[in-house]
């Protein structure tokens, strides 16, 4: 099946090595399990730190994990570059938790390709979903990884039509379990024709694989798979021959189809054919939508856009770390940029890559790859930074919150302090912040009910503020745009008492319910309503 393999090895092309991807799941389907794996793989992690970890039934993770497990919830992103076979990897960890958040979007707007995690005994769960759909907004390439298959699972057929029904898209195996649960024997590689078989050592927590490179003309195959479970592979994958259509790169670039790994994260299997699936399939750095055109990676000129402000990674430095994804050009340490909303140039000094282990100095990098920008507030979620052209990377929108609330202090006289921690926070895209045109209480605004627990948490711990929230008598926002700016204006003036002020200073109509807001969007017809609003 060569004939499949879109990009064999990346030779000394640096754009073209570069895979930048994210793993989405709902919880408990194995993404920290198989993170940890991918880095072992790539050689980011070491397997004795990794045992031992586990011995202290920890995880090796990321320092900047560490820090969201000693906060107990995952609020950030974190950045992890490895490099496998001459590919370099960045993998963009999304936040885990129940609910949907603005982060997880804008981490997903800074990814070329998605690895999508299911749980061989669940399937396609509410958060896989969710997740799925954001990343179908992009038409992103998603390479499927049914994880577990050494527990008791769901029939793999079962499995792969509910992928193409209910999220339409077409699948196609790119390995085959021999057994599942207690019968688990190992994997069958279809695009290679291999057998990766579950060695006889298998006390370790690493296990021991077999490969037989003739797949089932090996005459060892009889040794590890009884005759009864060989002959159900072979019907399977005549099976599979007959019903799925081959792999075209084409159509998984396009997001049409997804390739589909089973494999056990736990225990090593199918790990290294999606690191490998991932090098020779994904998409390298895709071209960005701009304000003034596509930005093709091969551009000389550096650009790219910050998706994410990080702010007290370090609770003894006020600092902030703006994450920027370069979109062309050959960035080099020391470089001059430009803030295109500001105008500003900002000198990028001290930038950092994320390794799995440690942050280390940044001399160079390359479209696909994440930057560290530490400053002091400067950099924003949405800003874009060049190194000539005045150009605005978009899609990268705020959301209408769903839970709006008013945030009272139990010391008054705290409210500058308050406001400077609001600001921050919503710099970092963990709240959005509301200024009432009447009254004087901040109104916050988030995306999912966790969210509210993750800002008291902050406030209290970061800055010493003790909060509480209060339901505010509005149920949702709106931001407005008109074909005469001078609509808007009018609107505004009419409707003071809904109006509220956003974090830029664009108005924002607050509305009761979403009876009062259908019936003043009919009542006003100069007056575009917009549930998002592109960052300016
Ligand atoms: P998440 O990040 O998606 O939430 O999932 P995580 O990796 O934490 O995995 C959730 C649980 O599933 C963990 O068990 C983990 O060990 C287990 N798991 C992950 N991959 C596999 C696999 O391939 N096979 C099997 N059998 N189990 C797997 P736990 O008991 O919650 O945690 P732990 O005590 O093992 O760390």
């Amino acid at each position: 099946m060569s004939e499949l393999l879109a990009t064999e090895k990346p030779g000394a092309d640096p754009i073209g090595a570069r895979r930048t991807f994210a793993i989405i799941a709902h919880p408990d389907a194995g993404k920290t399990t198989l993170t940890e794996k991918l880095l072992l793989f790539g050689g980011a992690i070491h397997l004795a730190g990794a045992v031992k970890a586990r011995g202290e039934n920890r995880r090796a993770r990321s320092d900047w994990l560490k820090i969201e497990q000693q906060r107990g919830i995952s609020v950030s992103t974190s950045v992890m570059n490895f490099e496998y076979e001459g590919w370099t990897f960045n993998l963009l960890d999304t936040p885990g938790h129940e609910d949907f958040s603005e982060d997880t979007y804008r981490t997903l707007t800074a990814v070329d390709s998605a690895v999508m995690v299911l749980d061989a005994a669940k399937g396609i769960e509410s958060q896989t979903r969710k997740l799925f759909e954001v990343c179908r907004l992009r038409d992103m390439p998603i390479i499927t990884f049914v994880n577990k298959i050494d527990r008791e699972s769901r029939d793999p057929f079962d499995l792969l039509d509910e992928v193409a029904s209910t999220l339409a898209l077409e699948c196609v195996p790119a390995n085959w379990p021999v057994g599942m649960g207690h019968d688990f024997r190992g994997c069958y590689d279809l695009f290679g024709k291999r057998l990766l078989l579950v060695g006889k050592d298998n006390k370790n927590l690493e296990p021991e694989v077999v490969i037989l490179d003739n797949g089932l003309d090996d005459p060892r195959v009889a040794d590890y798979i009884p005759e009864a479970q060989l002959a159900k592979l072979r019907e399977d994958i005549e099976l599979i021959q007959g019903a799925c259509p081959a792999f075209d790169v084409e159509a998984y670039r396009q997001g049409h189809m997804t390739p589909v790994y089973f494999g056990s994260a736990l225990k090593n299997f199918g790990v290294d054919e999606l690191l490998k699936g991932l090098g020779r399939f994904a998409p390298p750095p895709r071209p960005q939508p701009s304000s003034a055109r596509m930005i093709d990676p091969r551009e000389k000129p550096v650009t790219g856009f910050v998706f994410k402000v990080q702010a007290n990674m370090d609770k003894n430095h006020r600092d902030r770390v703006a994450f920027m994804r370069l979109c062309s050009g050959h960035f080099k340490r020391g470089m001059k940029l430009r803030q295109v909303r500001s105008g500003k140039p900002i000198t990028v000094s001290n930038p950092t890559l994320f390794f799995a282990r440690d942050r280390s100095l940044a001399e160079e990098a390359w479209p696909g790859d994440i930057i560290g920008i530490p400053n002091h507030g400067t950099l924003r979620v949405g800003d874009t930074l060049t190194e000539t052209e005045d150009l605005r990377f978009t899609g990268i929108p705020n959301f209408a919150p769903e839970i709006l609330r008013r945030v009272r202090l139990s010391d008054p006289m705290k409210a500058k302090h308050l406001q400077r921690a609001l600001e921050d926070l919503a710099e970092e895209g963990v709240t959005q912040v509301f200024r009432p045109r009447l009254g004087s209480d901040w109104i916050v605004g988030l995306v999912g009910p966790l969210q509210l627990d993750v800002l008291a948490a902050r406030l209290a711990e970061e800055y010493n503020l003790e909060v509480g929230f209060e339901t505010a008598p509005y149920e949702t926002a709106r931001w407005m745009s008109a074909d005469d700016p001078r609509d808007v204006d009018q609107f505004v003036e009419q409707n003071r008492a809904n109006i509220a002020d956003d974090r830029d200073g664009a108005p924002v109509y607050l509305a009761r319910n979403a009876w009062e807001l259908s019936y003043t969007e009919k009542k006003s017809d100069k007056i575009r309503f917009h549930a998002t609003r592109e960052r300016s």
